[in-house]
């Protein structure tokens, strides 16, 4: 490694040195891309069989064969009837179903899609269809499986051979629900922490991908050229997002990659060389754009590089709706992707139009016939060579359907061995780390018993939120693996969230962090961990001062500033998004009865840690690199002087965050510490998950302004009160906002205008309630456009100290009323569109 290191380290300085001048030669080709020689070379029986089929497909045929719908938009029928090729279910879409399926649904849906697939009695030639899925994590979508933790986890494991059983487990628990092939692996190198998907990467470090990317494909496929490629037990993996999806500026989801070639190929290609090497056979091309341009329609990396200088001879899928986002281009019609080396179409919903724009633009010669011959002869290929002709209806195959191969007890241990190896302990001073579970021991924190909050996105759901342990069969939280060992062991354990106990404990171990989220969702303005309200800390120092010592576990997606919270604990273990087998962590946190170590700490940070909030470009090998915690770092039981010292808590230096900065309360979901509720006398229901809700006088949908489920509907019924809250869990100051004239602001959709008095409320602390009329304001807005709402702070009350506590806002109303609202936030802003002032009110 250390070799490896250096080398990376030079390989950073010269590319910085050549990306200062880079603007003019950014794009130019020339730099040469290694030729990968893939272990599964071209098979003659393979290639005659295939040239013989395409001979007999019509044009339509062969359309169909590179569509990917996704199956809560395709019926099985229309798979007869349009020659699909592929379908794919997306987070969250269990089986084409809102909510759980069981195995047996899976499969009887799976087998549905097949036999329409390799139904010929219309005269097409039957070719069976592949089922694509996000197993992200495990089988993250089929509920009782093993969750394993997420990338940035396994990356600070640094055990490749373990990546290859992760891949195996994974391959083997998605069978069972009668899917072929995976969507994974990721194996984007993140180089700006603020983005939302941070945590579906290994590593900062190309070289760390490049060690995992092979052996997780081994694992999905089996070795290439030994009997258990494609055998009963293995399926097709998936080398995502082509190219420079963890580059983009400000880590914006779906951004600009601005980098020269030399770059990419250097830091965001490495993933991919290990991985054709291994035998990948699919490659999922990258929404975000490389200089400006979106990568889907970027001729010379799908073909000239990936293709041709790199010799893949698998297909390239897009990415969903992404060929949408090419310019000049819509979801339903776009020759540009195509010819740039789109092979299949990830196409959830308008893949009817899609496939009749894309038959009309190869008769008109927009799209060369070679190009869909050329896409339908590397998709059919694919399928071939991974047996899919010879494997049979779904529920014929070995291990569909059956339980006994989800979330055994053998692959829960592959996890937790996972979960062991990926923690990192940032500080463990006094040694007071591993602990005699002989004590009285208390588990507080909000995260302590929550499995979907321990597992992350891409869990059950696309965002993660899950609903409670239930979504987990078999799984167990952290506080149950430290009960069962403390317990064992003749000690005592309490749980209590807020950190209260009704004896003092010994220790307190405190489990929190960020709350799951994914894709579009989770990007952050800075790395700044709780900034607004240190809610967590609280706890911490609530316990601290009463003299208990405190062991932080720290969840995340990603490395954050909690300088504060790191002082205000002896010990920290940074824990990454662990999954299911929250065992993992009492393994290491405690020694044995007999007082001897169980399992040390060896996880390394695969991520710098920073030691400002602005710091979410720090990758080792950078110039004036000065991380808190070194990439690599990681204590052990075997390190001595463990001392941290009081870390440095001021903010001020840190320039660049305004003073002020927004208090964001919903934007693009409800945002920490806030809440969002709809409330009438039936009741108070929580709308953060995006599933609708409904009580008897308010309802709520999930939309989408911008990106997925950013906004929320709601409809008044106007038959008694009912109100949109949201509400904060902890009180927030907003008291010196109120001094420089903030603003509560949000984007607005008036659907049905308000009939009666509709008030703002505010909710200020122990019988503190101040409000202001919002009637005529809804009222002027027009109808259904998008509008900019923003209402002075003060309105709700002149004196400041009003603010000190605020806890929620309401919306409410008798009357019917529908709303649309996005991006709510309080700010200090100088915008005047849509501004209220007082007297306008
Ligand atoms: C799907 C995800 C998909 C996302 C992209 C969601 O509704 O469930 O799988 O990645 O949309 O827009
Ligand atoms: C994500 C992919 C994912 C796909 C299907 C996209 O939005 O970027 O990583 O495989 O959805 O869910």
């Amino acid at each position: 490694m250390e070799t490896i290191n250096k080398y990376f380290f030079l390989t950073v300085i010269v590319l910085g040195l050549i990306a200062c001048d880079q603007k003019t030669d950014s794009q130019v080709s020339g730099v040469e891309w290694p030729s990968i020689q893939s272990p599964i070379a071209k098979d003659k029986t393979i290639e005659n069989r295939v040239t013989e089929m395409l001979e007999k497909m019509t044009l339509e045929e062969k359309v169909g064969q590179m569509m990917q719908p996704e199956v809560r938009y395709i019926t099985p029928e229309q798979v007869k009837q349009f020659h699909i090729g592929s379908v794919l279910n997306g987070g969250g879409s269990i089986a084409g179903k809102d909510g759980y399926a069981t195995l047996a649904e899976w499969v009887q849906r799976a087998d549905d899609y097949y036999y329409a697939s390799v139904d010929d009695s219309d005269g097409a030639v039957p070719i069976p269809i592949f089922w694509g899925t996000d197993s992200m994590h495990g089988a993250s979508n089929i509920i009782g499986a093993t969750i394993f933790p997420h990338n940035i986890g396994l990356g600070a494991m640094r055990n490749p051979e373990l990546m290859e059983k992760i891949g195996h487990v994974t391959a083997i628990e998605t069978l069972t629900s009668g899917v072929d092939w995976l969507f994974a692996p990721t194996v984007a190198v993140v180089r700006n922490d603020r983005w939302g998907r941070t945590y579906e990467s290994f590593s900062e470090n190309p070289e760390v991908v490049k060690s995992y990317a092979a052996p997780v494909v081994k694992g999905i496929q089996g070795k290439a050229n030994t009997p258990s490629l494609f055998a009963e037990d293995r399926l097709l993996a998936n080398v995502k997002h082509f190219l420079g999806d963890g580059g983009t500026q400000y880590g914006i989801d779906q951004g600009n990659t601005m980098a020269s070639e030399k770059e990419l190929r250097d830091i965001h290609g490495q993933g991919y060389f290990s991985a054709l090497a291994e035998g990948a056979q699919v490659v999922m091309a990258s929404f975000n754009s490389w200089n400006g341009e979106k990568v889907h329609g970027n001729k010379h990396l799908l073909t000239d590089v990936l293709k041709n200088q790199m010799g893949f001879d698998g297909f390239v899928v897009s990415d969903w709706n992404g060929h949408g986002q090419v310019k000049g281009c819509s979801n339903e019609s776009c020759p540009q992707a195509i010819n740039a080396g789109i092979d299949m179409v990830m196409v959830p919903s308008d893949w009817q139009a899609l496939i009749a724009n894309t038959i009309e633009s190869v008769k008109q010669g927009d799209i060369p016939m070679s190009r869909i011959d050329d896409a339908v002869t590397r998709i059919l290929r694919v399928k071939m060579r991974m047996g899919l002709f010879d494997r049979g209806a779904p529920s014929q195959r070995k291990f569909s359907g059956k339980y006994e191969f989800l979330g055994s007890d053998e692959h829960r241990a592959v996890a937790r061995q996972s979960v062991r190896e990926s923690l990192v302990l940032l500080k463990n001073n006094q040694n007071i780390l591993p602990l005699s579970a002989k004590q009285k021991v208390l588990v507080a924190g909000p995260a302590a018993d929550d499995i979907g909050w321990a597992s992350g996105g891409w869990t059950v759901t696309w965002q993660g939120v899950t609903d409670s342990n239930k979504d987990f069969p078999d799984g167990t939280s952290i506080y149950q693996g430290i009960k069962a060992v403390v317990e064992q062991a003749d000690g005592q354990v309490e749980l209590n969230e807020a950190g209260n106990f009704s004896e003092k404990p010994d220790v307190a171990i405190v489990v929190y962090g960020e709350k799951p989220y994914a894709e579009m969702q989770g990007d952050i303005k800075h790395l700044g961990y709780q900034s607004n309200v240190h809610v967590d800390l609280k706890i911490l120092n609530k316990l601290k001062d009463q003299g208990i010592p405190v062991v932080s576990v720290f969840l995340s997606g990603r490395p954050l500033w909690v300088n504060k919270e790191i002082n205000a604990s002896d010990a920290f273990v940074a824990a990454w998004l662990p999954g299911s087998e929250g065992q993992g962590v009492a393994d290491v946190l405690f020694s044995r009865v007999n007082g001897e170590m169980n399992y040390d700490f060896s996880g390394k940070l695969s991520f710098s840690w920073p030691k400002y909030r602005h710091q979410e470009i720090l990758n080792w090998g950078d110039e004036n690199y000065d991380p808190l915690f070194a990439y690599g770092f990681g204590l052990t039981y075997q390190d001595k002087n463990t001392n941290l010292d009081l870390l440095p808590e001021d903010v001020s230096f840190d320039k660049d965050v305004a003073q002020l900065e927004p208090v964001d309360i919903f934007v693009g979901r409800p945002v920490e510490p806030w809440q969002a509720y709809i409330q009438d006398s039936q009741g108070k229901i929580s709308i953060r998950n995006m599933l609708p809700e409904q009580s008897t006088h308010i309802q709520s949908f999930s939309e989408d302004k911008t990106t997925q489920g950013d906004s929320r509907r709601v409809i008044w019924q106007g038959d008694a009160l009912a109100s949109l809250i949201f509400e904060s869990e902890q009180s927030v100051n907003l008291a010196q906002y109120v001094k420089q004239n903030a603003v509560l602001s949000a984007d607005v959709r008036v659907l049905t205008k308000p009939v009666k008095a509709v008030s703002l409320q505010l909710d200020c602390g122990e019988g503190c309630k101040k409000s202001v009329d919002l009637t005529e304001t809804l009222k002027q807005i027009p109808g259904h456009v998008w509008t900019p709402l923003s209402i002075e702070l003060d309105c709700l009350s002149s004196e400041s100290n009003v603010f000190d506590q605020t806890e929620a806002f309401a919306i409410s109303t008798e009357g019917s009323m529908e709303l649309v609202v996005a991006n709510l936030r309080v700010e200090i802003s100088d915008d005047q569109r849509g501004r209220m002032s007082c007297d306008a009110l």
